[in-house]
């Protein structure tokens, strides 16, 4: 599978042969290098309904007509826009033609009421990638090693203010134990800093067999 960085906490992920958009935030995101009505994509993710994660989630899937999986409440929103989603919810996993999502805890506010933010676990070709959404740092992590892995590639959010810092961000390799750790939800505004050089130093320490890949705003990686 292939990961390609579009800034901020927003992925396209090539798997399966499809194309998974995941938490579309392209206009007013300043780290952003790509418009949102240049985006191809078979399926659009979505973890929580704050702006930061789904700005450009309605224009995208009324353009492509993606297939939408995300939570009840926003699916429910969603809908009453006219737009078909798959509102699934915690601890919920569906098949579908690229691989399977479930739906996996994130300790976040989701931005609809009565609603909860998610993160998502992808199996694909034979790979296991979990997304983590925005999230502090949380015990129940430690299911993703110990009853859902072993996880190939964990993309965290390391940024502070909103999410899990680098310290937090480190501890929670060692709960994954993911042999590749992708950073997100960082320098996209001043409040949410972050040292990557920092990470790899925590996470040698915490999780030794994992290994921390940046992914530049823009460019791809292949896992
Ligand atoms: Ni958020
Ligand atoms: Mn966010």
């Amino acid at each position: 599978m292939q990961l390609t960085f579009l800034g901020h906490a927003t992925w396209l992920v090539e798997t399966g042969g499809k194309t998974l958009l995941i938490d579309p935030f392209l206009t007013g995101n300043p780290a952003a290098t790509r418009k949102a009505d240049e985006i191809a994509c078979d399926y659009v993710l979505i973890t929580h309904a704050h702006g930061d994660h789904i700005s450009d989630a309605e224009s995208i899937l009324r353009r492509t007509g993606a297939t939408c999986v995300t939570t009840n409440e926003i699916a429910g929103d969603l809908g009453a826009k006219g737009i078909e989603a798959h509102g699934m919810h915690l601890g919920g996993k569906q098949s579908f033609d690229f691989g399977s999502v479930k739906l996996v805890l994130a300790l976040h506010g989701s931005g609809v009421s009565g609603g909860h933010a998610c993160g998502f676990l992808i199996e694909s070709e034979g790979k296991k990638l979990y997304f983590a959404g925005d999230t502090a740092l949380t015990t129940d992590m430690q299911l993703l090693r110990d009853v859902w892995g072993p996880i190939d590639v964990a993309v965290l959010p390391v940024g502070s203010y909103f999410t899990m810092d680098v310290p937090d961000a480190a501890v929670a390799c060692r709960f994954i134990a993911p042999r590749y750790c992708v950073p997100m939800h960082y320098n996209t505004f001043p409040a949410i800093q972050a040292d990557i050089d920092d990470l790899r130093r925590r996470v040698a320490k915490e999780s030794p067999s994992t290994e921390v890949v940046e992914v530049a705003v823009g460019a791809s990686h292949r896992f």
